[in-house]
């Protein structure tokens, strides 16, 4: 049941661990349907590994945030290579620091609008493909941020626990069929995510001074064993931090100079 060369879909791979996980998984063989809204990125992205790993690839635009863009781009990749077996349902993003009482309706929508609602409305547009392909695996990226909370990220943490309840009822839903389920819940990771959440490049820099945070590449290697294990190993949640961030917060993080 389990394909040599699985047909692999991310969204938000046009950066940090999505682009990432292109990379390796595209070096494992796997084939790929490759989503974002930057599509010039993703674009170039599925023509590189095509040209160097020799798999097959579909790039398309996409908001995660919209049905009619979710469904056709995941229609439109599952033609394209002729199925669908796993799907990294990776797009999202923190929107600012704000106390909940200052926070704008942008930045609240912003973050549940992608993070919770894109996420279901991605698994709802796969699933039938997954299904029909007799093997599969649904990958959700949770956050540390979905096992606690800190100041100025009520609404940030409110989706990555909401992802986490999607994650949790997903994995009893399709107990019983051969797909399965699985959460890597990282820490702070440095990739355009502090960028995107403040909007100021020298104060993104500075949150990952001083330590060695987490790279895409280390969220990529997650994602491949769990698909890896044989198939009766589902791996639920995966909580994922560096060495140099014990709490689950900022609260205890060893830095440096
Ligand atoms: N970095 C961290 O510290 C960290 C920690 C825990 C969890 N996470 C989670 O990891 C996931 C990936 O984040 P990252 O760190 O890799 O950040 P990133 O480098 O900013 O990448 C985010 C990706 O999501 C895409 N995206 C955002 N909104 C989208 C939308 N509406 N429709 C389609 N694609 C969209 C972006 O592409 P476009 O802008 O081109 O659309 C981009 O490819 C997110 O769910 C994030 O919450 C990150």
């Amino acid at each position: 049941m389990r394909p040599e060369h699985p047909i692999v879909l991310i969204t938000g791979a046009s950066a940090g661990f999505g682009e990432a996980t292109a990379r390796l998984l595209a070096g494992q063989g796997c084939h790929l349907i490759l989503g974002a809204r930057r599509l010039e990125r993703v674009q170039a992205l599925a023509k590189e590994l095509a040209a160097k790993h020799g798999v097959r690839t579909f790039a398309g635009a996409v908001d995660t945030r919209d049905t009619a863009s979710v469904n056709a781009f995941v229609a439109a990749g599952a033609v394209a290579l002729g199925g669908l077996h796993v799907v990294v349902a990776n797009a999202g993003l923190a929107s600012g620091l704000h106390k909940l009482w200052e926070i704008p309706d942008e930045d609240m929508e912003a973050m549940l609008r992608t993070n919770v609602e894109g996420v279901v409305k991605t698994i709802r547009a796969a699933l039938p493909e997954v299904r029909q392909s007799g093997w599969g695996h649904i990958f959700f990226i949770g956050s540390t941020a979905g096992h606690a909370t800190y100041e100025g990220g009520g609404v940030y943490c409110a989706s990555k626990h909401g992802v986490k309840a999607l994650a949790q009822t997903l994995r009893l839903e399709l107990c019983g069929e051969p797909i399965r389920v699985t959460s890597v819940d990282p820490g702070m990771a440095e990739t355009e995510f502090s960028l995107v959440r403040l909007k100021d490049e020298a104060k993104a820099k500075a949150l990952y001074t001083g330590i060695e945070a987490l790279q895409g590449a280390d969220i990529a290697e997650c994602i491949r064993w769990a698909m890896t294990l044989p198939d009766h190993v589902n791996i639920d949640e995966l909580i994922v931090k560096s060495r140099d961030q014990a709490s689950h917060t900022m609260a205890r993080v060893n830095r440096r100079g």
